[in-house]
């Protein structure tokens, strides 16, 4: 039995992952889940998987405001918090938590789904315990993919993307030779706001803005496609990935959504992967690979598909994608940078505080503000995120005081 862990089980990643995982009950044992705050769907969770531990990452305070909070079932002190309904599994707490579960479980497999910078060391703890990450998470890779992917490289710890594209990439590359690969083309849909004038982002809403038109995500990455930050994310995530210049990455708008991602070698071979919009798809293809087995999934009923469309996204619509391309390219700790303070800027947006477009003015201010580490080390790399993250705010109020 394969032993995986999975990291923000009570998300989009995470409760999908649990249903590829289900179906599997001879391959895989679930010994670790974890949640930031719900606390409701871990308890299910652990009802039906029977991990070994779980982590609950978000601290007290947070849990105190949390609807899933009853406080019945734990005791009162932070530490000694008790699930009273499963008490044969070991609870870790707050940030470190999560870091802590993994280094005392013996694991073979982590599919890292939980959002944001905060995946960041639980992954790097990862990298020397484990034999496999299932990669959902792709804000670790903007920040620090240079040092992730060279400690995977040196532990021998296989790195399997989740992301479609990068897992229709992923699967291109695979009938090649990675010295002859040429170019990536990335596909997105487009987003929710493909077709909205630019004239009305003003007026975006965050209930309009996480509608996205083919896939059901979480809150933060449907903000991000929205912004089409999401794209230029997933640029940087691609070339850390495949070890690819970044000018050899094109994103293509293909609002079909059929085609995944394509690769071309150098014989001028072009390779697409292409499947319906459910993540299960790639997950399965993480968690199993290099085996495949019947996902149960629909298939893609080709003689209903009109037309599949091409083409290249509007920069000066959506600025995100230039600022990703910026970032990527300057490197060193502007990635992060970068991923900070898009991070702050969307939680800013969801909790109501700041408006749609003052995603990206904020994001190219703190960028500007950013002296920058060229060859940065992890410690140069997290104070990065901090400072930006600071900085980010601090633009909200420069922003107020403006408007
Ligand atoms: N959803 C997709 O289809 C999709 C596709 C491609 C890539 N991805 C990437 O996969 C990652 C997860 O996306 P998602 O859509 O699944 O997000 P999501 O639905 O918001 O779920 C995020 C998970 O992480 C947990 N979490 C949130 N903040 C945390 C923190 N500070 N520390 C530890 N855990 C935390 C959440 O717990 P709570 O439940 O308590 O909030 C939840 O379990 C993202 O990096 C995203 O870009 C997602």
């Amino acid at each position: 039995m394969e032993r995986i862990a999975v990291l923000g089980s009570t998300g989009s990643i995470g409760t999908n992952g649990l249903d590829v995982i289900a179906k599997f009950p001879d391959r895989f044992k679930v010994c670790a889940l974890s949640t930031n705050i719900n606390i409701k769907l871990l308890k299910k969770q652990a009802k039906i998987f029977k991990p070994e531990a779980v982590c609950i990452a978000g601290s007290s305070s947070n849990l105190r405001g949390c609807n899933d909070y009853s406080g019945q079932n734990f005791a009162s002190s932070r530490n000694g918090w008790v699930p009273g309904d499963f008490r044969k599994i070991k609870v870790y707490e707050g940030e470190d938590g999560l870091c802590r579960m993994l280094e005392n479980l013996k694991i073979d497999t982590v599919l890292v789904g939980i959002v944001g910078s905060s995946a960041l060391l639980p992954i790097l703890t990862a990298l020397d315990r484990v034999k496999k990450i299932a990669l959902a998470n792709k804000e670790a890779l903007v920040m620090a993919g240079g040092i992730i992917m060279s400690k995977a490289v040196k532990n021998k710890v296989g790195v399997v993307p989740v992301d479609s594209e990068h897992s229709a990439i992923f699967q291109c590359i695979g009938s090649g030779n990675r010295k002859d690969l040429k170019k990536i083309f990335l596909t997105g849909s487009g987003g929710p706001l493909l077709n909205v004038k630019k004239s009305m982002f003003k007026n975006i809403q965050v209930k309009q803005a996480i509608n996205h038109p083919r896939w059901k995500m979480g809150k933060k990455i449907s903000v991000d496609s929205a912004t089409m930050m999401n794209k230029g994310l997933e640029v940087i995530e691609a070339h850390w990935l495949f070890n690819i210049d970044i000018s050899n990455i094109e994103i293509l708008i293909h609002p079909e959504a059929v085609v995944h991602s394509m690769v071309e070698f150098r014989d001028g071979a072009i390779l697409a992967q292409l499947g319906a919009c459910d993540m299960r798809i790639p997950i399965q293809h993480a968690l199993t690979h290099p085996d495949r087995f019947d996902s149960g999934i629909k298939s893609l009923e080709f003689s209903k598909i009109k037309n599949l469309s091409f083409y290249n996204p509007d920069f000066k619509k959506f600025p995100c994608i230039r600022l990703a391309y910026e970032a990527g390219k300057k490197a060193g700790t502007w990635p992060s940078v970068l991923n900070a303070s898009n991070e702050e800027a969307v939680r800013e947006f969801i909790e109501g505080r700041i408006k749609f477009i003052d995603i990206p003015m904020a994001v190219e201010k703190v960028l500007g503000l950013h002296k920058g580490v060229k060859n940065p080390g992890i410690e140069d790399i997290l104070e990065a995120d901090k400072w930006a993250k600071v900085k980010t705010k601090e633009s909200f109020e420069y922003f107020s005081y403006c408007a």
